[in-house]
């Protein structure tokens, strides 16, 4: 239910001659101060077809005003300030949610339409980074907001599984390399293998050519080469996947560079039809000046192909797979230039959906001060920072609820949940440091918090000794009082933080009206009483209710999970 629109309405009867139900629909604002009624219709811009100053406008339009969602109207200057009527719209809130539930707030806006989501996209043979984390939890809160929305999410994981590094892995494998260790202990040692490969570069120049024509042969389909590079793509995909379990992260499609290997020919051979190919100093370039950019660097002198090559190709094959309306890139902000590039690109090739890419950035993670790729000269893998929080989080439940049945099972939720729920609070693009203990935490702005402010409320409702079906009637609940009529105005508010989150490719919106509804719900319960007798009793259930199944589906968004007892 959309007040602001029923009220556009009510004053299009009164102004329709100048301002269309649009207009008025943008001028109705939300006064700073709650004092100051629920919404207000600024009187200015009237002044010059009224010929009269904006004080006298909005007290003839007042006045005039009815509506039957509205107990009020003042004026206040040039201002009209309305009342809404908080029984009549609890009651349709209310009765809404409780109905719809986890449908609540689902639109068919992008009915039809197909949008891939390049996410996650880990390197094979090396840990998962916090930025892969990012990439993960942001790009899949993403793909479950345009799912509410009607639209198609494909998740895709893009394996950085090709390109020169893995000429160099197989050479140091080969070199150095034990089958056993690399079974127990795949992605730490692949990449204790690769850095050693560095390290004896510096004293054997002659590697680097040992490794370009290991690459060289993986390229052309060599059997032992393409064996090696296959049974480690495997052994890393199976770490990673333990991740992606823990996350609860699935994916539509794991093409990764390998698989664009054989389309990157008719990507070479358009560039070269369309005359954007030029050579320089032996290797293959599109030049970008009208871009203000570096030329693309499109084939090297040797031949081999690089990290944008496939990209091209990947663009191409999704535009022709999907049709895509969108195609959202959710990789770190380091990567602009080269997103910039692949844009320019498509744009001299003459494709227009270029402009329908979307690079969605963000910003670093640091955890506890420090970057998170190494520690102590170690590698941090994912997995060990999920662990650390389920420890974490066991401890807070040990003390708050010793006990809780499955404890090791909602350690897990709430650990997870926190990290993912932390990650997914702060606008993406932001940069941000890390603290595993706070962030566990069950009280401030935490995943925590919310879980458990959830908890809470389905405690009252056993309490109360009710079900989800307790609800299920014809019944009206309608709240008046100040603390409901909070809570109320954020369930109500959901479709537009919804479409917000949508319009700026921002998850943080969502994780910013759970906190809030939490703390306004927790604002409520400790200023009303919920289970006395009173008339009341059965709409403020019913509020504890809603505010459960409100809280839920913002967290299924985000991809945290909701224990219900904590
Ligand atoms: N594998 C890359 C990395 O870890 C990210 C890939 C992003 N996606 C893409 N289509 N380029 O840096």
């Amino acid at each position: 239910m959309d007040f602001k629109q029923i009220i556009a309405e009510d004053l299009s009867t009164q102004l329709s001659e100048h301002l269309t139900t649009n207009e008025i629909y943008n001028l109705l604002e939300k006064p700073k101060n709650t004092e100051h009624g629920d919404l207000a219709f600024p009187a200015f811009q009237l002044a010059k077809v009224f010929r009269k100053n904006p004080a006298e406008i909005a007290s003839d339009i007042a006045d005039n005003f009815s509506s039957n969602i509205v107990d009020k109207v003042d004026v206040v200057g040039p201002y009209l300030n309305f009342y809404l009527n908080k029984g009549t719209i609890s009651a349709e809130v209310l009765k809404e949610i409780i109905t719809e539930k986890s449908d609540y707030g689902n639109t068919d806006f992008g009915a039809g339409k197909n949008i891939p989501i390049d996410m996650s996209s880990p390197n094979i043979a090396k840990p998962m980074s916090m930025g892969h984390l990012r990439s993960t939890v942001i790009g899949n809160a993403l793909a479950n907001i345009l799912e509410k929305m009607g639209f198609q999410p494909i998740k895709i994981n893009y394996l950085g599984d090709w390109g020169t590094q893995f000429g160099r892995l197989i050479t140091a494998y080969k070199l150095w390399g034990e089958e056993e260790k690399v079974r127990a202990n795949p992605i730490a040692e692949l990449n204790e293998l690769y850095v050693r490969f560095h390290e004896e570069l510096e004293k054997e120049p002659e590697l680097e050519e040992v490794g370009r024509s290991w690459f060289k042969k993986l390229e052309n389909g060599d059997k032992e080469a393409t064996e090696l590079w296959r049974w480690f793509r495997e052994e890393s995909l199976n770490e990673f996947n333990i991740v992606y379990d823990r996350l609860g992260v699935s994916f539509d499609s794991t093409n990764g560079e390998s698989f664009y290997n054989d389309k990157m020919d008719e990507v070479v051979e358009l560039l070269e039809e369309k005359g954007l190919l030029v050579e320089d100093q032996g290797a293959q370039v599109v030049r970008l000046e009208d871009y203000d950019l570096q030329p693309a660097l499109i084939k090297k002198q040797d031949g081999a192909t690089l990290y944008i090559t496939r990209d091209l190709a990947a663009a191409l094959y999704r535009k022709r797979t999907y049709d895509f309306d969108q195609s959202l890139y959710v990789v770190g902000q380091d990567q602009i230039y080269h997103f910039t590039q692949l844009k320019a690109v498509l744009a001299e090739m003459g494709y227009e959906w270029e402009a329908d890419i979307h690079h969605i950035i963000f910003g670093l993670i640091s955890i506890d001060g420090q970057k998170m790729s190494t520690r102590r000269g170690k590698v941090v893998l994912l997995e060990d920072v999920l662990d650390e929080a389920a420890v974490r989080a066991e401890k807070q439940i040990n003390a708050k609820n010793p006990n809780l049945e499955n404890k090791d099972e909602v350690a897990e939720q709430v650990g997870v949940g926190a990290v993912v729920f932390h990650d997914l609070q702060h606008d993406r693009r932001n940069d941000f440091n890390f603290n595993l203990d706070e962030i566990v935490q069950f009280e401030g702005e935490t995943g925590p918090y919310v879980q458990y402010t959830r908890a809470r409320a389905l405690s009252i409702l056993k309490k109360a000794k009710i079900d989800a079906s307790y609800f299920e009637n014809e019944k009206e609940f309608a709240l008046t009082d100040d603390y409901s009529w909070t809570v109320i105005k954020l369930i109500q508010s959901f479709s537009s933080t919804l479409e917000r989150a949508y319009r700026e490719y921002e998850p943080s919106v969502i994780a910013k009206h759970a906190l809030r509804l939490a703390q306004a719900f927790n604002r409520f319960y400790a200023n009303v009483r919920v289970l006395d007798e009173n008339p009341e009793r059965e709409s403020r259930l019913a509020l504890v209710y809603a505010v459960a199944l409100m809280l839920e589906e913002d967290l299924r968004l985000l991809g945290v999970q909701a224990p219900d007892e904590m």
